[in-house]
């Protein structure tokens, strides 16, 4: 079954959006397999979004990321990785269509409340990076043939 990593950054857990967050994911038909509060060290944060090092944005997007506790979550179901990056809308939430989760609640692009992985190569890195294999639980739900 096809895995996502998704996080609740640290304006989404200051603004109590959690709750909100994980219930459309919950009401769409995925699983919550994984999940943790937890807060972010430099090196896990410089790691995890090590593909924009070079941009400008790099250290205030890494100081964001580690100023308060995230909300780390694994995910399963169809097509999740690419349904839940349409759910989360756009990076700028200028751009965001009403209806997703940034374009309903973030104004920002440096504050816009989550993160999801953006193909299965990244899926895979992420989950291993944030959640060890033992944090990651297969157990079947007996809702999940009515999806
Ligand atoms: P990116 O991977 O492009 O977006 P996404 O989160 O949708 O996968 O960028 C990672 C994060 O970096 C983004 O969520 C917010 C931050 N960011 C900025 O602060 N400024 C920018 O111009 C961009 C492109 C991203
Ligand atoms: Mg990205």
């Amino acid at each position: 079954m096809e895995k996502t990593f998704l996080m609740v950054k640290p304006d989404g857990v200051q603004r109590n959006l959690i709750g909100e967050i994980v219930s459309r994911f919950e009401k769409k038909g995925y699983q919550l397999v994984g999940a943790k509060l937890m807060t972010v060290s430099r090196e896990l944060a410089e790691e995890h979004y090590a593909e924009h090092k070079e941009r400008p944005f790099f250290g205030e997007l890494v100081d964001f990321i580690t100023s308060g506790p995230v909300f780390a979550m694994v995910w399963q179901g169809n097509n999740v990785i690419t349904t839940a990056r349409a759910m989360m809308g756009k990076t700028n939430p200028v751009d965001a269509a009403s209806g997703t989760i940034r374009g309903d609640f973030a104004t920002s692009v440096g504050m816009n409340i989550i993160h999801g992985s953006d193909s299965p190569e990244s899926a895979e890195r992420e989950i291993g990076l944030w959640f060890s294999a033992d944090e990651v639980l297969s157990f079947e739900k007996t809702i999940q043939r009515w999806i």
